[in-house]
């Protein structure tokens, strides 16, 4: 979802991100409704004033859970232009200046994937209830860790992504649960485009097309199918160096093209692939997308999302039953993939849960790294982590 390569692109997402702030201020007019005054809203201060806080900054100052008290960029125009079109009060070019700053409560990390660790763990250390984007680590030991520290303290952590928020995931697995599918088999899911062009980090160790993109689609599966036992990969760097707007010619480490195993247990597995060379016509205009990204596959039905997984557009379903391929959940309900630190806030205020658990991002980073792992020795991996599934609505 994150490319600005071309001028369509950049209006393509512009358009999208209309169309989800329209979808946001819904759903926190709602909310807003719903509390006819709001008993509290959390202090809330957000790191990493780039690219994807155009989309997160709108949804959080229109939260009615949300109070924005601060914000940082270690390139401090941004955190200050933000600041100023978001009207934010306060704002730090660094960490610790901001932790030493305007008081808050709750830190939302925006920052590149290779900071959240340690950012992560200053901010739990200093007593803030933590969402940050994906990883919320760099490996399933360090984020075990971050767990354990939030625990201690009685903070909060989680991660990005919400793909299992949304109707059409509740659908999905409401279908599975029932057992429409008979003996459930396979399932295939992929995402890619032609990567992003404004940040390296997306390219160098701790990057790839894997944290970035595959993320959203192995919380789905995942969150469908179950915790998974084994992974076997092959991955690939396709475009050694890329030519990155404002940056100039870069080196691509990380891999750019990944084709990935799952096996759930029960006999049921998984095929999942991601890249950033991936030509889309649709660009990154989540709503343009109308194939299957998803499908599942089993004795006796067929599950297809129609759309991505993080702005999916529907759920086709035939069955033994209803041979008739039939699309259900076509209604958003308010769902958009930029509202995880929305609800976040909101958790923390009301007390109303999310089904988005750090344990499951950390099985999702573990099955990445086993990934990196398999193609590294031309081995299968076994898993050691978990997170509680089925998963309830
Ligand atoms: N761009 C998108 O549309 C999009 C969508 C979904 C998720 N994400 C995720 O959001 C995260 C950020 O991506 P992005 O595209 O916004 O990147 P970006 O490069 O546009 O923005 C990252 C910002 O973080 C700042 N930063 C880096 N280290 C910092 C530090 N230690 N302290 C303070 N600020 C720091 C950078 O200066 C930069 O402004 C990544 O995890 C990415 O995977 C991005």
């Amino acid at each position: 979802m994150n490319s600005r390569h071309t001028d369509s692109h950049v209006l393509n997402r512009r358009a999208f991100t209309k169309a989800a702030l329209l979808a946001g201020a819904a759903v926190a007019s709602d909310a807003a409704a719903a509390l006819a005054e709001s008993p509290k809203r959390i202090r809330t201060g957000v790191i990493g004033c780039g690219s994807v806080s155009h989309s997160y900054l709108p949804v959080l100052a229109q939260c009615p859970y949300v109070e924005l008290v601060s914000l940082c960029d270690i390139r401090p125009e941004r955190a200050r232009n933000q600041a100023e079109r978001f009207k934010v009060a306060h704002h730090y070019p660094h960490i610790e200046a901001m932790l030493a700053g305007e008081p808050f409560d709750f830190l939302v990390d925006l920052t590149d994937m290779q900071e959240h660790e340690h950012l992560n763990r200053q901010a739990l250390v200093a007593g803030k209830h933590v969402w940050s984007e994906k990883p919320i680590a760099n490996s399933l030991q360090a984020g075990q860790e971050l767990l354990r520290l939030a625990a201690e303290k009685k903070l909060r952590l989680w991660g990005a992504p919400i793909t299992v928020q949304s109707p059409q995931f509740a659908f999905m697995a409401r279908t599975l649960a029932q057992g429409a599918l008979g003996r459930v088999a396979a399932a295939h899911a992929h995402y890619g485009h032609e990567g992003p062009n404004w940040s390296p980090f997306f390219y160098e160790k701790g990057g790839g097309s894997m944290p970035d993109l595959m993320v959203y689609n192995l919380t789905t599966l995942t969150g469908l199918l179950g915790p998974v036992k084994h992974v076997a990969a092959m991955l690939s760097i396709v475009t050694p160096e890329r030519d990155l707007t404002g940056k100039g010619r870069i080196k691509v480490t990380e891999e750019d093209n990944a084709m990935v195993l799952l096996d759930h247990g029960r006999g049921v597995i998984s095929h999942v692939q991601s890249g950033f060379n991936y030509f889309n016509p649709h660009g990154h205009d989540g709503s343009g997308e109308r194939q299957h990204t998803v499908t599942i596959v089993g004795s006796g039905g067929f599950l297809g999302l129609v759309g991505y997984d993080w702005a999916p557009q529907g759920v086709d379903l035939a069955t033994q039953k209803q041979p008739q391929m039939k699309r259900h959940a076509t209604d958003a309900e308010g769902y958009i993939w930029q509202q995880g630190a929305a609800l976040a806030a909101e958790c923390l205020v009301t007390g109303r849960e999310l089904l988005v658990t750090p344990e499951q991002a950390l099985h999702v980073l573990e099955i990445i790294t086993a990934a990196r792992k398999s193609q590294e020795t031309g081995q299968r991996i076994a898993l050691t982590s978990a997170f509680r599934w089925p998963m309830a609505r």
